[in-house]
């Protein structure tokens, strides 16, 4: 067995509906895990291990131990772009992205890539991303080997684009069909690793891609779709002339059987109330991206009608939109957005939507995300004492919650102590 001892805390149920209930806070706690799986998490007192079998030990006293982040929106190959500025979302996809994502044709850029993109998760707390690839094969491919080396458990898949994109970044319906395919048989499912079927957004793909799409999607039950949805107005316009059948945006994914319970829909800010029914019906799932929503001056994303309608959400860095890989400044400006919408949001609820929130908007709540026994060891340290500021003002904090905010607010990756991959030290901070 290894043992960690720390301030342990996690969520089995949503503090919103659950309140107090939803989590499990045990500040002299212990974690025990048993090859790489949680064995026991609560008060030493109750451990049903005796310390003679422990042969590892980690001692995180007075530091929060906690399951790792879930990102469940992010671009790999946009990380040498992140921080260019532009006036909006389409004018910053011409400019910058879409050059940027060329470069993976060459796929020592991807290789490299795929190292930068998981140091900086795994730096930042990040155990887990849903990840979009660039259009070529070897991009996903470099990531999936790279994660699979690291031991991670993550999710990626091939962007389709068709249309309405240059052409060195463009594939066609037939391509883009076979590519995800071998994808899907190299990679889904092998050991912690799974695929999401990737149409970049209705703008860049035809309804014969879509559609291609739909098909690729009964390959496996239990793959992933992952697109954008209602970002931007400019955006929803040329959809909304692209697609002069569907109803509204969401009907164009959704006539092509690509709205459903594994689906998974970045930012959706702009939504008519006949998606937000859609997508609660389908129990689809939305990734609330607030740091790329504001640098891209696309919206505020309402938190109140995702919870009226009651439709799953995670949290999304999606950088190089947005500006940072710590999930902690996500939190922070997601917090920001909902204060301008006058719409509480509780950092437990935060912390939540960070960790066993995302796992399940991914379908993977059975294996990450929390503590309970049998589920895969990924957690972090976080160090309330990172700096003599933070360290000052988490010393007047009183509850859990009050403790929790001040790290949201104040964090980053400096407070990130370590992040332990199946309980192995993935990264340790110097
Ligand atoms: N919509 C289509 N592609 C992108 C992208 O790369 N980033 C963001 N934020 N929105 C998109
Ligand atoms: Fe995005």
């Amino acid at each position: 067995y290894t043992a960690v001892k720390g301030n342990i805390l996690y969520f089995t149920e949503d503090p919103r509906t659950r309140g107090e209930k939803a989590w499990h806070h045990h500040p002299d706690g212990i974690l025990i895990i048993e090859n790489g799986f949680v064995h026991f998490a609560g008060d030493p007192s109750e451990s049903p291990v005796p310390e003679e079998e422990v042969t590892t030990w980690h001692d995180y006293s007075g530091k929060l131990v906690m399951p790792g982040f879930v990102d469940t929106h992010v671009h790999p190959p946009q990380l040498p772009i992140i921080a260019s500025n532009s006036t909006e979302l389409l004018h910053w996809l011409d400019t910058y992205t879409f050059p940027e994502e060329g470069r993976f044709a060459d796929s020592e850029v991807c290789r490299e890539g795929a190292v930068h993109f998981f140091d900086e998760t795994l730096k930042n707390g990040t155990t887990t991303s849903l990840a979009m690839a660039t259009v070529h094969t070897e991009s996903a491919d470099a990531l999936f080997r790279e994660a699979e080396r690291r031991n991670l458990r993550f999710i990626t898949g091939k962007t389709l684009m068709d249309t309405n994109a240059p052409d060195f970044l463009t594939d066609t319906p037939e391509s883009g069909f076979d590519e995800s395919l071998s994808l899907i048989r190299r990679w889904h499912g092998k050991g912690r690793l799974g695929y999401a079927v990737t149409p970049r957004f209705a703008v860049t793909s035809t309804p014969e891609q879509l559609e291609a799409a739909g098909e690729l999607m009964k390959q496996a039950d239990d793959l992933l779709m992952h697109t954008h949805l209602s970002e931007n107005h400019e955006e929803i316009q040329t959809v909304r002339k692209l697609f002069p059948k569907a109803k509204h945006y969401l009907d164009a994914y959704d006539r092509f059987g690509l709205v459903g319970n594994r689906s998974v829909f970045a930012h959706a800010i702009h939504l008519r109330d006949e998606e937000s029914e859609r997508l609660a019906e389908s129990k689809a799932a939305i990734s609330f991206c607030p740091s790329s929503n504001l640098f891209l001056g696309s919206g505020l994303f309402r938190m109140d009608n995702a919870e009226r309608h009651g439709i799953p959400v995670g949290i999304g860095s999606d950088v190089g939109g947005g500006t940072s890989f710590s999930q902690l400044h996500t939190m922070a400006e997601g917090f920001k957005v909902c204060q301008l919408c006058r719409t509480p949001f509780s950092a437990t609820t935060a912390f939540y939507l960070a960790t066993l929130g995302g796992a399940r908007s991914l379908g993977l709540e059975k294996s990450i995300g929390s503590f309970t026994k049998g589920a895969e060891a990924d957690f972090i340290v976080i160090d309330p004492e990172a700096t003599p500021l933070a360290a000052r003002r988490c010393s007047r904090t009183e509850t859990l919650e009050e403790l929790l905010f001040v790290l949201m607010i104040l964090g980053d990756d400096r407070f990130i102590k370590a992040t332990h991959v199946m309980g192995k030290p993935a990264y340790t901070r110097p």
